[in-house]
This record gives C-alpha cells, structure tokens and sequence, in this order.
C-alpha cells in the first residue's frame, strides 16, 4: 500500500495532484487551525504531514505514536514545531526557507511605506465617502518621507538583507543588529552598518523586525526599547507575534511616543489586541508577508518535496531539500529502515 499523508490545509491542486501520484493523500477541505486533540488522532494515522503554522505539534500531540516519519511545515518560521520532541520521535520536520525571502522583503518595504503614507487610514476616509465636499485640506493626510532617512534592520537573515538592498532605491542609510556580524561582502552588497541594538534603536526613522520566535526574542520590542526610539519613527514588524509587546506598541502609538507601525504578524493570531485595531496609525495585515500567487505555490510545492524525498519509494526517495531535524535521517539509515 501506498504511504498515507495527512494534508492539514487546502492546498493547490497541481501539488495535491503530484502527492495523490505517490501517496494516499487525505486532504483538509478548509482552512481552520487543528488542537491537540484533533492533531493528534490525526496523525495518528499517517506517515507523513503537512502542516500549517497554528498546527501546533508537540510531545504531547506525538505521544503513543510510531507511524509517523515526517512533518512538513507550511512556513519558514516554525514555532508551532517542537523540535526535540520530534527528534525523539525519530519524526522529520521540514520548513520552507529562502523561497519566501523576496517576497517577504517586498512586504516589509509595503508595510513600511503604507504606515508611513498612511495609505491604510486614508483609504478607510475615501471608502467612507468623505472626499467630496470635505474640503480637503493642504496639509491633510500628511506623512513621512522614506527617501534619505535611516533604515535599521533588527535580526539580518536572508529577509533582512532583501529588505536591506532595496534601501539603496530609497537613498536610505542601512543599520542593522543581529547575532552574528555578516561577512564584509555581504554588509557591502547591503550596503548596511552594523550596530549595537540601544544604536539601532535610537537611530532608526524605520525599524523593521526580522528575526525568528525564540524565548529569548519575546518582547524584543517592549516598553523599555520603545523608550528609546524616537517619537518620529515607523515600526514594521513582518517575523512573528510575541517580538513585540503589543500592549505597549499600542500606547507608544496611542500617546504618540512612536509615530506608526506596520505589522503583519500579532501576539495570540489570529486575536489581535484591541488597543491596536483602535488605532489609526497602525497598519495591519492578517500574516500574509509570503502571500504572493508564486511564493505560496513555490512553499507548498517545497512541503511536498520534502515529504516525498522522506517517504516516496523508488527513484523520488532521496534526501529532504530543507530538513530542520537531519539528524533523524542519520539515525534511520544507520538503523533499522
Ligand atoms: C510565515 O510566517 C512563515 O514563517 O513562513
Ligand atoms: C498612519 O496610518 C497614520 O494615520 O499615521
């Protein structure tokens, strides 16, 4: 019989087509996170899955199991993933890295310049019918310019440096912090100055988050860090709830200590805080960086290559392309298999 794989979201036919060839797929009709419960008896029953980001797949979801070989991630970002758990499992996880990356920098550069031009807040008052007869003013709907201002970078992956090298387009100064400083090709190619993050902090015009969820990134950004941003500048972030503190964001924003934010992702999606959907000069987006018609299609395309890599029988059986666990496939061909 052929391997069973569960498909936890809808997904585009042509690449449930290429599943169906090699494996008896059972694919989820609607969109709509799954709990532990759910999850569990779920993949209970299959080889493999894939998965989306509010999938959260943890020791309690793998216990009792001995099926299942690999769980691939609808994302780049893999928070919902216990790694160790699934290592212990002897289960492969698989993420979707770098096919995104353009994408996603083009996103942070649209949040950036709708906070900024208040395109967002703007287009509520034309919808709204107030453009004719308001006599509209000179100096209504006044924003900030994005040419000739500092950009600062706070994590500088792959995203990071996308997002940085469009700066040159905008004559914009690139400061950037992350753990590790980036080879001097690469800072010369982003054109981007490494700084401590009390520097970035207090430097930045516009300061966009790329870095991933980890518990040592929670509030990266709260009160204290908003403190020393200036009440001038645009925060953007496009990596994950839980970097910002969302209730200090909201009354930065509120008391005008900061001057707009653009934010994709929120603490405790698909909720977002009140506080924020109150605001006029927040702009918000329901986590869709990656949405592009190519990059979706190139993610789930690389889902289904990691699976089938994992478990395809026969000349597709191979290495996973983007493996987060490897370690597992080590143990298995050394072992048993
Ligand atoms: C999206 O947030 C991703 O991690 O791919
Ligand atoms: C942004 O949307 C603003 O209103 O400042």
């Amino acid at each position: 019989a052929k391997p069973k794989v569960w498909i936890a979201r809808p997904l585009f036919p042509e690449v449930l087509a290429r599943l169906a060839q090699h494996f008896d797929i059972e694919a989820e009709a609607l969109d709509r996170p799954h709990d532990a419960t759910e999850l569990k008896q779920k993949l209970a029953g299959v080889d493999g899955a894939i998965v989306g980001l509010s999938d959260r797949v943890d020791a309690s979801v793998l216990e009792g199991n001995t099926r299942l070989k690999v769980v691939a991630n609808l994302g780049v970002g893999h928070n919902n993933l216990d790694l160790d758990a699934l290592t212990r499992a002897g289960v492969l996880a698989s993420n979707t890295p770098d096919v995104l990356n353009e994408s996603v920098a083009d996103f942070a550069w649209a949040l950036m310049l709708a906070a900024a031009r208040r395109i967002g807040a703007a287009e509520r008052w034309l919808r709204a019918g107030h453009w004719p007869g308001s006599n509209m003013r000179f100096d209504d709907w006044m924003g900030l310019d994005l040419h000739g201002r500092t950009l600062g970078i706070l994590g500088m992956g792959r995203i990071g440096q996308g997002v940085a090298r469009r700066a040159s387009g905008f004559d914009m100064r690139v400061l950037y912090h992350n753990r590790s400083r980036l080879p001097e090709l690469v800072e010369r190619e982003c054109r981007a100055t490494l700084v401590d993050k009390p520097e970035l902090l207090r430097q930045a015009d516009f300061l966009v988050l790329v870095l991933p969820f980890t518990a040592a990134n929670r509030h990266a950004i709260g009160a204290p860090e908003l403190a020393q941003m200036k009440p001038s500048a645009v925060l953007v972030n496009i990596a994950r709830g839980g970097i910002v503190d969302d209730a200090s964001l909201a009354a930065a924003l509120r008391e005008g200590r900061l001057a707009a934010a653009g934010l994709d992702v929120f603490e405790g999606e698909p909720q977002v805080h009140p506080d924020l959907l109150a605001l006029d000069n927040v702009v918000l987006s329901p986590h869709i960086a990656s949405a592009s018609a190519q990059t979706r299609r190139a993610m789930a395309n690389l889902a289904a290559d990691n699976v089938i890599a994992a478990l395809g029988q026969g000349e597709v059986a191979g290495k996973p392309p983007t493996p987060l666990n490897p370690a597992v496939l080590h143990h298995r061909t050394a072992g048993k298999a």
